[in-house]
Parts: structure tokens; C-alpha cells; sequence
């Protein structure tokens, strides 16, 4: 009984160190976006809706900076990539609200394109069918820590 006093204990600690405050807003303002053509392949458009899908669940929790790809069914080393990325102000909930904002924005904006990205004030989203990692991966720790748009728009 005591060991697993002592375990919950410990899990409520971790839990609480892993909550970060945030701001208690998010700025959704839209600063701008880009699309490319459009998609004419049903099964292209699936993996990006995966992709913008993971990207909404997932950047909050991982640090408000994730990548993901997904393989295209049926077409031969074809991937969909994306990227997602958060203000490090935003509490990994409003993360996810903020995020939830620009899936919307990349239908209404690009409809089915290959590729679209969207900057709002706060966050960041983009997919392609071409790799487009490198800038940002290599540059990670300084867009953590100056979250603008003319950074993001020029590395990633
Ligand atoms: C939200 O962002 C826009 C564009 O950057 C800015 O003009 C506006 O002042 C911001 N609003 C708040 C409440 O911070
Ligand atoms: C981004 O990374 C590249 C190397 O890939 C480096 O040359 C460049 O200075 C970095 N930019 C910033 C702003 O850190």
C-alpha cells in the first residue's frame, strides 16, 4: 500500500511538471499563406488528411514543433510531409486549438492542394508532396525561441 502511495505520488508529480501554463489566449489572425496546385489524386488527398490530421493531435504534445510523413497508397515512394509548429508560449492545449484554426484555413484557402502551408499568429502548419525538412530541422532551436513569421516563412 505504501509503495503504491508512493507511486501514484510520483505520477502526480510528473503530471503536474508536465503541465505548461500557457497564455490563456491564442491569436488566430491570419499573416499569411501559400498553396500550390491542385491535388488530382483521391489518394494523395488521403495521406495529407492524415497528415493535417497528426499534425493537430500531436504538436502540442511534442513540444509544439512536430513533423510527420505519410506514404501515398499505390504511387511508388510518394510521401506527404508536414510540419506543425506552435508559439513556445502556447500551453500544449492551446496548441491544438491554435492548430485546429489553420486545418481550417488550408481547406478554405488551398482547397485539395499538394502542398499549403498557413501562419497565424500563433502557429504554424505545412504539407507538401516534396521534402522540405532541412531549414527548420536545422534551425529548431532558434525558431523555438524567436517564434516569428518572417523566420518561419524563410527556413521552413
Ligand atoms: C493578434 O495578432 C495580430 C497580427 O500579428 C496583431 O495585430 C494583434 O494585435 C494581435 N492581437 C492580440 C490580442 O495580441
Ligand atoms: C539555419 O541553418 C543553417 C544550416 O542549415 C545555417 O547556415 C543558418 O545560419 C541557420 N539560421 C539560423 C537563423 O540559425
Amino acid at each position: 500500500m505504501a509503495l503504491l502511495k508512493r507511486i501514484l505520488f510520483m505520477i502526480l508529480i510528473v503530471d503536474i511538471a508536465s503541465i505548461k501554463l500557457g497564455r490563456g489566449f491564442v491569436n488566430t489572425t491570419l499573416i499569411f499563406w501559400r498553396c500550390g496546385s491542385q491535388s488530382q489524386s483521391g489518394n494523395y488527398n488521403r495521406a495529407a488528411m492524415e497528415v493535417k490530421g497528426r499534425l493537430k493531435r500531436n504538436t502540442g504534445r511534442r513540444g509544439n514543433n512536430y513533423y510527420t510523413s505519410e506514404r501515398v497508397r499505390d504511387e511508388l515512394r510518394r510521401r506527404c510531409y508536414g510540419h506543425a509548429i506552435c508559439n513556445q508560449a502556447l500551453s500544449r492545449q492551446e496548441c491544438i486549438d491554435c492548430l485546429q484554426v489553420t486545418g481550417t484555413r488550408l481547406i478554405q484557402l488551398c482547397g485539395f492542394a499538394l502542398s499549403a502551408r498557413v501562419m497565424l499568429h500563433d502557429c504554424y502548419m505545412r504539407y507538401s508532396d516534396g521534402y522540405f525538412y532541412e531549414g527548420c530541422k536545422n534551425n529548431a532551436s532558434h525558431l523555438n525561441l524567436n517564434f516569428s513569421p518572417q523566420g518561419i516563412s524563410e527556413l521552413c
